[in-house]
């Protein structure tokens, strides 16, 4: 069946807490894009292509032709900081973009402002900054996010608007009472409840104002109960969560390798070394343990060591993240896997990924924030599991799994495009094309 999906006509406003790293390089790049000196390398959406149809057929359109997407001119940007730089400071103090081709982007850049942000240090233990709004309860500061969103919605004239969460990460949360149902929620925000933490707030302004959210850090923000039924009220597209770059993604290509070959595993041991603020908020334990969460599933999931005990039960799974100032942006991670194979004879594989973190994730913030749109304009909201490709930690109904095979995760994403758009399903099966007449 075809679904009916509004056109992408006017502005999308993306809407971004944290212009950070991340930001500032997604920003930079989809206007060196529209400026036509560079290409957008490693977005889905601008780059890849999808087979319709029998192989024989050779429909192989790209995404942005086949689904109706927002046009990378229509884009308008912003976002909030607790720092007053300007995305054209920002991005120079992040430093991973040559300062060259910044300069070529420099009033668009300059013209980018942060609005203030909301903020607490009891969240993000090491940073601090002025550009922060005061409040006397958590209630009072969604109401100035959503002021924010209509004003930058009006001022900008924009038809649409997604939020992308690419703000530090925060200490880990665990989901109690206050998350369970909706009305605990406002009710917790009206009294400053400590369990609700400026990125949750950040998420109900959103769904609130009726824009899309997807949290592209490990953290607690809309991935909860009471956000869940707010989302669906609002009849609002949510996600998360963390985005999928670096050792990670490695992992999520390699293991479903190893499982397809039904070769066991003993120990994965993966460290790195990065030296951006990333890296520094994550020096602290309490930010670490929710990256090294959000890090662990993917692992279990894709071995299902409940169904393979010989092969993967007793995989010891370390994760090391290493604050190193001198590497900036440009991370190096090891991993060192322990398998067997035939008869149990053991075997090494050694990563050594010399990444840049925020190339990697750039185009995953331009992806979510069209796709998200696209799920909003076709009538889908809630949970958007096929999403899951785009992120470390997939968010997924209650009591499912989610899918960490970046594999299925791709056959998932483009069979809900072909769903969308009202073409066949494809399985993969193929033997049609070996029927005798
Ligand atoms: N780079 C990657 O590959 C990658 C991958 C997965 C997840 N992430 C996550 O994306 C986020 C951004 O990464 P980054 O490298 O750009 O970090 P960054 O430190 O360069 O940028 C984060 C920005 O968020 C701001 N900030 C912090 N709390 C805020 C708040 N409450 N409101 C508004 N702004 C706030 C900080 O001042 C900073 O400018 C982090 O949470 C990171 O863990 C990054």
């Amino acid at each position: 069946m075809k679904n009916s999906i509004e056109p992408a006509n006017g502005r999308l406003g993306i809407l971004m807490p944290g212009l950070g790293a991340v930001a500032t390089t997604f920003i930079s790049g989809v206007l060196a894009v529209r400026k036509g000196i560079a290409s957008p390398i490693g977005s889905y959406t601008q780059m890849g292509s999808i087979r319709l149809g029998k192989r024989t057929e050779g429909r192989n359109p790209r995404i942005k032709d086949f689904v109706p997407l927002a046009n990378l001119e229509d884009i308008v940007f912003g976002g909030w900081d607790i720092f007053e730089d300007n995305a054209y400071e920002a991005a120079m103090n992040a430093g991973v973009l040559d300062p060259g081709l910044l300069n070529q982007l420099k009033d668009e850049l300059t013209a980018i402002r942060p609005m203030k942000a909301v903020f607490d240090q009891k969240y993000v233990h090491n940073l601090d900054g002025v550009n922060v709004k005061k409040a006397a309860t958590k209630m009072d500061l969604a109401n100035e996010l959503m002021k924010d969103i209509e004003e930058f919605r009006t001022k900008n004239n924009c038809a649409r608007l997604v939020m992308v969460w690419c703000a530090s990460t925060e200490v880990y949360i665990q989901e109690k009472d206050v998350h369970k149902t909706l009305a605990a929620f406002e009710e917790g925000l009206r009294k400053n409840h400590p369990d609700i933490s400026p990125a949750q707030i950040y998420a109900y302004a959103a769904i609130k104002s009726g824009v899309p959210y997807a949290n592209g850090a490990p953290n607690l923000s809309c991935d909860f109960p009471a956000l869940v039924e707010l989302s669906k009220q609002m009849r609002i597209p949510i996600g998360g969560k963390d985005f999928k770059t670096g050792q990670t993604l490695m992992k999520t290509i390699i293991a479903p390798g190893l499982k397809a070959r039904n070769l066991g595993v003993d120990g994965w041991f993966s460290t790195n070394i990065l030296g951006n603020r990333d890296g520094e908020v994550l020096d602290d334990p309490e930010s670490f343990k929710t990256k090294e969460v959000s890090k662990l599933g993917s692992l279990d999931v894709i071995f299902e060591p409940e169904l393979n005990p010989e092969l993967y039960s007793d995989l010891y799974h370390k994760i090391r993240i290493n604050y190193y100032p001198p590497r900036g942006d440009n991370k190096e991670s090891w991993d060192n896997i322990d398998i067997f194979g035939w008869l149990g004879y053991k075997m090494q594989i050694k990563i050594n990924f010399l990444c840049r973190d925020s190339i990697l994730a750039a185009p995953i913030v331009l992806d979510l924030a069209l796709l998200m749109d696209l799920a909003k304009r076709s009538g889908m909201y809630g949970i958007q599991e096929w999403l899951s490709f785009f992120f470390k930690s997939p968010q997924s109904a209650p009591g499912l799994k989610p899918q960490h095979d970046l594999f299925r995760q791709l056959m998932k994403l483009e069979n809900t495009l072909r769903h969308l758009k009202g073409e066949d399903l494809i399985t993969h099966l193929g033997l049609d094309y070996y029927e005798e007449e």
